[in-house]
C-alpha cells in the first residue's frame, strides 16, 4: 500500500471519463489500497482513481472521520439507479481542487450499483453525507468536478487562484 500524488485542476487528466473496470481482480484491489492510503493521508472523505490518475471507474469512501474507526467503503463500476427528487445544499470541497469550498445542490438520497471490494454485485440506498459524496465521486468518472456546477465567473476565479498557487510551487 503505498500514497499517491492526487492530481489537481487544471491538470487535464482530470477531465479524462473513465472506463469500466472488466474484473475485480489484484491489480484493481492493489489500487483501491493505495487509493484509501491516499485519500486517508490527504486527509479526505472520498477519492476517485482518475484523481491519482488512473482512468477506471473507482471510488473509495469513507464519511466515519474516526481515526479508530475507520469504515472503508469500495464502489467499482458504481451506477446511480435512483435519485431523489429533494435535494440539499452541501458545502463541498475536493482534494483535486485545494482549499477551495462551494455550496453544491444536489439530491438527497440515491441509490446505487456497484462491484465491491471482493467484485461482487452490490445495491446500496444511500442519504445525507454518503450519497452527497458518492454523487461527487461519480461526477470524477465523468471528468466533471463541483466547481463545474458554479458561475463562469466564480469557476474562473477558483482556477486562477489555483494555477497561481502551482506556480508559487515550482519557484520553491
Ligand atoms: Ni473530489
Amino acid at each position: 500500500m503505498s500514497v499517491k500524488k492526487i492530481l489537481t485542476e487544471p491538470n487535464k487528466l482530470l477531465r479524462l471519463i473513465s472506463k469500466p473496470v472488466e474484473k475485480v481482480g489484484d491489480e484493481e484491489r492493489v489500487l483501491m489500497d493505495d487509493m484509501l492510503d491516499t485519500m486517508y493521508e490527504a486527509p479526505g472523505i472520498g477519492l476517485a482513481a482518475i484523481q491519482i490518475g488512473v482512468p477506471k471507474r473507482i471510488i473509495v469512501i469513507d464519511i466515519s472521520k474516526d481515526e479508530n474507526k475507520k469504515e472503508p467503503r469500495y464502489f467499482v463500476n458504481p451506477v446511480i439507479k435512483n435519485k431523489n427528487k429533494e435535494k440539499v445544499k452541501y458545502e463541498e470541497g475536493c482534494l483535486s481542487v485545494p482549499d477551495q469550498f462551494a455550496e453544491i445542490e444536489r439530491p438527497n438520497t440515491c441509490e446505487v450499483e456497484y462491484l465491491d471490494y471482493d467484485g461482487k454485485k452490490k445495491l446500496l440506498k444511500a442519504d445525507g453525507l454518503l450519497a452527497i459524496c458518492i454523487q461527487h465521486e461519480i461526477d470524477h468518472l465523468e471528468g466533471i468536478l463541483f466547481i463545474d456546477y458554479l458561475s463562469k465567473l466564480k469557476k474562473s476565479m477558483i482556477i486562477k487562484k489555483l494555477s497561481k498557487i502551482r506556480i508559487n510551487r515550482e519557484i520553491f
